[in-house]
């Protein structure tokens, strides 16, 4: 499973790739304008750190999608362009799938959209959980039917789980098989965590202490 996060921090970037385990980072625009920096130079520094970096089109119509998708794809090999899942994306996804490029279809809700996405050539897709059980349905059996509609086909798309909140989305995401899944700092930070590893911890350190030789 590839551990992916969602952000345009590139602190939080570096801190987490530090660690050993990001295989990439997802942006979107929201996520650029909330830290207000250079779009391009955040996603060059990405590509230093982690082997994928999805950088949204920001264009509706093909010809926009197309001209911003190639410009992006030149700027680095790291780079996968993040398109989003309307008919026009689709198009696009077409196009970028002949040139080789890697694409990311994004705002993913319903297994229609998802199966398009990957008969058009998308390398990855990314269904919105978080999103879905804000609006009071069930992200993760929308996964669940992906996955399953998967198991019957020889799709090359990657599903990547988007749009997750807690630690238990990652948990169930893995358990459907998911590809990848992706997450905000913060949740990536609860994630080594335990109580039990930390007061265990501070115990064999206690033990250790107590029968070691003292100081003359
Ligand atoms: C994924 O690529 C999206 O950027 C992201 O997961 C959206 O998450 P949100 O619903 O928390 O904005």
């Amino acid at each position: 499973m590839k551990l992916f996060m969602d952000t345009a921090n590139v602190a939080q970037v570096a801190e987490v790739a530090g660690w050993g385990i990001l295989d990439g980072v997802t942006t979107n625009p929201s996520l650029v304008a909330k830290e207000g920096k250079d779009f391009q130079q955040t996603v060059l520094e990405m590509c230093k750190h982690v082997p994928n970096v999805s950088a949204q089109v920001t264009a509706t119509d093909f010809e926009g999608m197309k001209k911003q998708g190639d410009e992006y794809a030149g700027w680095h090999k790291n780079i996968v362009v993040k398109v989003p899942m309307t008919v026009e994306g689709l198009k696009a996804l077409t196009y970028f799938k002949s040139k080789n490029i890697r694409t990311n279809t994004t705002l993913i809700f319903s297994v229609p959209q998802a199966i398009l996405a990957a008969k058009a050539g998308a390398s990855i897709i990314s269904p919105f959980i978080g999103r879905l059980d804000d609006a009071g349905e069930d992200g993760m059996a929308l996964i669940e039917e992906i996955m399953d509609v998967w198991m019957n086909y020889d799709f090359e798309t990657e599903v990547l789980v988007a749009s997750t909140r807690h630690p238990r989305h990652i948990v169930d995401a893995a358990r459907l098989g998911a590809h990848i899944a992706t997450m905000p700092y913060d949740l990536f930070k609860k994630l080594p965590l335990h109580p039990l590893t930390d007061s265990g911890l501070k115990k064999f350190q206690e033990d250790w202490e107590k029968v070691q030789p003292k100081a003359a």
